[in-house]
């Protein structure tokens, strides 16, 4: 059996007397997008807060790359390629797209923001940022300002400069939230392609992304695992139906 890059083993935390993540085991291998889903305040977003390292675990283990991480802190996650994406990053408006990833592909390389300017033809720079635009399917919006693209653009320019970090997982907690069905639409038909780059964590409430992407699906609900399997297991699963996907789902 493959090893899982990214694993969880009854990680359990708690708010007082909430326990929001209750004995989670999870993991994600090579190649695949695995969705968790929930209704809310299932305990998703808490749950992704303890792999990225914002939070620790009361209870239970997060390991990476075969090594327990629990101790690391989110910077040392994050240059290890574990990062959550659409977070670590915020665009610059009076940069073009391309602009707003060079400056992403020079952050990784750990070169100043001064030498930004002088190297702004430098190859080393555009074509990296340029093949990372084009994955995101932003190459036609390449010289764009950052402010004149639409909200589920600049989505896609986010997920262009979190490919220039390399990442070994994709972190994603509800990407399509906010940027209409079109946007979910393109968005998804990228997501379908990244998982050949690095394996996806998919918090998602939008099902219809769920389905047409997810390898496998967990179902966390009050903080607890109670389904995991196929999409199809999934839909016809009536312990799931009853508690979060409702009739007619
Ligand atoms: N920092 C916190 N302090 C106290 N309660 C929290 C905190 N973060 C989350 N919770 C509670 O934990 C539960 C799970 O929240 P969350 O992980 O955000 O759920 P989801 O992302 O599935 O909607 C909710 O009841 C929420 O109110
Ligand atoms: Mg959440």
């Amino acid at each position: 059996m493959v090893e899982p890059i990214l694993s969880t083993a009854a990680i359990t935390k708690r708010f007082g007397a909430l326990t929001a993540c209750d004995a989670v085991d999870f993991d994600l291998r090579a190649g695949e997008i695995h969705a968790l889903i929930g209704p809310n305040g299932a305990g998703k977003s808490t749950f992704i807060r303890q792999i990225t390292g914002e939070q620790v675990p009361d209870e239970g283990e997060v390991s990476f790359d075969g090594a327990n991480i629990n101790a690391l802190d989110v910077p040392r996650r994050s240059a290890a390629g574990l990062a959550r994406t659409f977070q670590i990053s915020s665009l610059i408006d009076d940069f073009t797209a391309l602009e707003n990833v060079m400056l992403a592909v020079q952050g990784h390389s750990r070169r100043s923001f001064s030498f930004f300017r002088r190297a702004a033809n430098d190859k080393a720079l555009t074509e990296p940022a340029m093949t990372h635009l084009t994955d995101a399917g932003l190459g036609s919006r390449a010289n764009e300002k950052a402010a004149s693209l639409s909200h589920g653009e600049r989505r896609q320019l986010e997920l262009g400069m979190a490919l220039a970090l390399k990442p070994k997982v994709f972190l994603m907690d509800e990407p399509m939230a906010g940027i209409g069905p079109g946007g979910s639409v393109v968005l998804t038909s990228i997501l379908d392609g990244l998982r050949a780059q690095a394996p996806i964590l998919l918090v998602e409430h939008d099902m219809d992304a769920v389905f047409a992407l997810a390898d496998r699906v967990t179902v966390l609900v009050g903080g607890k695992v109670i389904a995991h399997g196929s999409v199809d297991d999934i839909r016809s699963d009536p312990q799931v139906r009853e508690a979060y996907l409702g009739e007619g789902a």
